[in-house]
């Protein structure tokens, strides 16, 4: 693993480097971004740049000097990351020291890249529905920040289950996504995902699918994408587009022709630009 903070790579990552008043620790006042790499050049980079900022703005910090975060991206990738296959680069921005409560003054933010080599995930896999809801309400719905505790619990209780990953439902009930994944599923012969209004992120994964593949963007119970969906399949940075075999106690085609046509093209056009 490389990181660097604010300017310098730390010669030891695992080492102290964060301010204990940092607001991104003692509260998760703070925004993120996992980008994929590819043999050490960084994929849709832009695009979650883009949506760095985007989730800065929401939170009400500063907007990230997006030239610094390149340089820090740089640094971490300049020594050798382009013999790993695969690497997650995160990129992390908080609001930086701050009064130990939840009202902020003070600053300046941080900013901290790090990298490490990553697997490449399995073709399929299994989800868990869990009864916590996403709050498509709240202050922070939509927004990549780090509070991530809910997340946390909700993989937690997936995993305990026997899955490797955790499907929620928001308040209304309504398929929302996973806790580090976006769902598409096919219904009626239709491909379909949780419009953004789900309290959904906007996954970067999920927008290009959206654009390549042809979905359409609806919001239904979760309950009956899971009894009815003939196949289904999770999104991410991480995963790209991985075939859902199990869902709760349902049983599904994995992949389903729907599914296996995504990740045809999804291949395909990752193959042809990494900034997409
Ligand atoms: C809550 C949540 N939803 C969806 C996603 C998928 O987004 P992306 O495709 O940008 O990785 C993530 C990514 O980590 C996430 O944390």
């Amino acid at each position: 693993m490389r990181a660097w903070i604010d300017g310098s790579l730390l010669a030891d990552p695992g080492q102290g480097a964060v301010a204990v008043t940092d607001h991104g620790f003692t509260v998760g006042d703070g925004v993120f971004e996992a980008v994929k790499t590819i043999h050490g050049t960084p994929f849709a980079l832009t695009r979650h740049l883009a949506r760095l900022e985007r989730s800065a703005a929401g939170l009400g910090l500063p907007a990230p000097d997006l030239d610094h975060v390149r340089a820090g991206v740089a640094a971490v990738l300049a020594d050798g990351a382009d013999v790993d296959a695969m690497g997650r680069l995160r990129i992390t921005w908080t609001a930086g020291p701050h009064p130990m409560g939840s009202g902020r003054g003070g600053g300046p933010p941080t900013l901290v890249v790090a990298y490490s080599a990553i697997e490449p995930a399995p073709r399929s896999t299994t989800v868990v529905t869990v009864p916590w809801t996403r709050n498509e309400n709240g202050a922070t719905a939509g927004l990549k920040t780090t509070s991530y505790a809910e997340n946390v619990i909700a993989l937690a209780h997936a995993q305990r289950h026997g899955g490797s990953e955790a499907v929620l439902a928001n308040t209304a009930g309504h398929l929302c996504e996973g806790t580090g994944s976006n769902v598409f599923y096919v219904l009626d012969g239709e491909l379909r995902t949780p419009s953004l209004a789900s309290g959904c992120l906007a996954g970067i994964t999920r927008d290009l699918v959206v654009e390549w593949c042809g979905a359409r963007e609806v919001d239904e119970p979760l309950a009956d994408v899971r009894d009815r969906a003939s196949e289904a399949f999770l999104v991410s940075t991480t995963r790209d587009v991985q075939a859902i075999s199990r869902w709760d106690d349902r049983d599904l085609p994995a992949p389903g022709p729907v599914t296996e046509r995504c990740a045809a093209t999804w291949a395909d056009r990752e193959a042809g630009s990494m900034e997409p």
